[in-house]
């Protein structure tokens, strides 16, 4: 083990946390220090609402610190069915299932939809959950580049499996882009597949109302399932799926990763169920978050840094090598800014980098002192800054 460690350490892949203390805000503390945070998904800046903190001591107060049991077997309680219903509602889906997290959604229907026999079509730059889903399906996964409908019609077109499911982030995590929702979604028509879309960073940030891409783009009938978190824009945790009443009915039977773990705390729950009427009702806090990463990209591709266009206000700032993100990282952190490297495996090997994401709740201020940290904490570790 020690071994192992030493060569992660070599290669600049090991990683290790920082503890904020505090509660997560538009600054976190760090060693003592107050950052500007462009590190968490906390987009609406949800994460420390007083509503959210009131309702969720209330629930404590009332039914207590714990559901007790799975779902199955008496953990699913009154706030949480109510939960349920007010998603599928916001999404205009026929039903949803909540589950424990993000991660476990993912792992638990992807092996409950698909096994031996069937094939699964997933883009390359998925999250680690649905690839995880997809190993433990035993399904034949046939993996397409990143947002390369041609090659997913080429392998969709030459699929004799039973059952066939297309697999796709509609943000994808790290980069920031868009799946192409619609060619899928007709793709998958075509040829006679489902489609499972991971709203994980779209939840809350995309659609009128924050129902996510799906609901933006007027694609809610043609998906089989959304998977959606609690845990990121709605600032709590958790994670639901939604879609017609029998494919969740049959999630409730089959997928593991809900028959066979305790059900979410109340007070989780009801943390939730604010978040949801908030980011439903508070529009302008979308708003806010898009306008801070248009300014924040605009302000780095202004200095000469090298931005790809934006499509969702995840930033991602390629530095390439892990040890000069690390660098960059660390410098920016000395000059005030909270912006982690993320490196390989998360990542592809050689692009390296900070993932910037801005928050509702900071103030214009926060972007523009972001900017000039950044900017001179690239060209400092010879960054792609001009
Ligand atoms: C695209 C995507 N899907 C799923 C997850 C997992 O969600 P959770 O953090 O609720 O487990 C994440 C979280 O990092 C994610 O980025």
């Amino acid at each position: 083990m020690d071994e192992e460690l030493r060569q992660l350490e070599a290669r600049a892949l090991r990683r290790s946390r920082r503890v904020v203390r505090g509660a997560q805000g538009p600054e976190v503390e760090i060693d003592g220090r107050m950052l500007v945070c462009l590190g968490s998904n906390n987009y609406l800046g949800l994460a420390a609402d007083e509503r959210m903190i009131l309702g969720a001591i209330s629930a404590l107060a009332e039914v207590g610190a714990g559901a007790g049991a799975s779902p199955l077997l008496g953990g699913h309680m009154e706030d949480h069915d109510a939960l349920e219903r007010e998603i599928a509602s916001w999404l205009g889906a026929e039903a949803a299932l909540l589950f424990g997290s993000g991660w476990h959604a993912n792992v638990g229907v992807v092996s409950a939809l698909v096994g031996p026999g069937d094939e699964i079509f997933s883009d390359r730059l998925n999250h680690a959950s649905l690839i995880d889903g997809c190993r433990l399906s035993r399904a034949t996964t046939r993996v397409y580049a990143h947002r390369d409908v041609d090659e997913l019609e080429r392998m969709l077109a030459a699929s004799k499996a039973r059952r066939r499911l297309v697999v796709t982030d509609s943000v994808f995590s790290m980069d920031g882009t868009c799946a192409p929702l619609e060619r899928i979604v007709d793709l998958a028509e075509r040829h006679e597949a489902w489609v499972l879309v991971d709203e994980a960073h779209a939840t809350g940030v995309f659609g009128a109302t924050g129902a996510g891409l799906v609901d933006e783009l007027g694609l809610g009938d043609r998906v089989a399932l959304r998977m959606g978190t609690l845990g990121k824009a709605l600032g709590g945790y958790g994670a639901f799926v939604a879609g017609a009443r029998e494919t969740v009915e049959l999630l409730l039977n089959r997928a593991r990763a809900y028959v066979f773990s305790t059900a979410l705390p109340p007070s989780v729950v009801a943390a939730a169920r604010i978040a949801i009427g908030i980011a439903r009702r508070e529009s302008s806090r979308r708003e806010r978050l898009w306008r801070h990463a248009r300014r924040l990209r605009a302000g780095l591709v202004a200095a000469g840094l090298d931005v790809p266009p934006l499509e969702s206000p995840i930033v991602p700032l390629v530095a390439g090598d892990s040890r000069d993100a690390l660098a960059w990282a660390s410098r920016a952190f000395d000059a005030g800014v909270w912006a982690p490297a993320v490196r390989p495996p998360t990542v592809p090997e050689g692009t390296a980098r900070l993932r910037l994401t801005p928050m509702a709740t900071h103030s214009d201020l926060h972007v523009e002192r972001a900017i000039d940290v950044l900017v001179a904490a690239a060209g400092a570790t010879g960054g792609k800054a001009a």
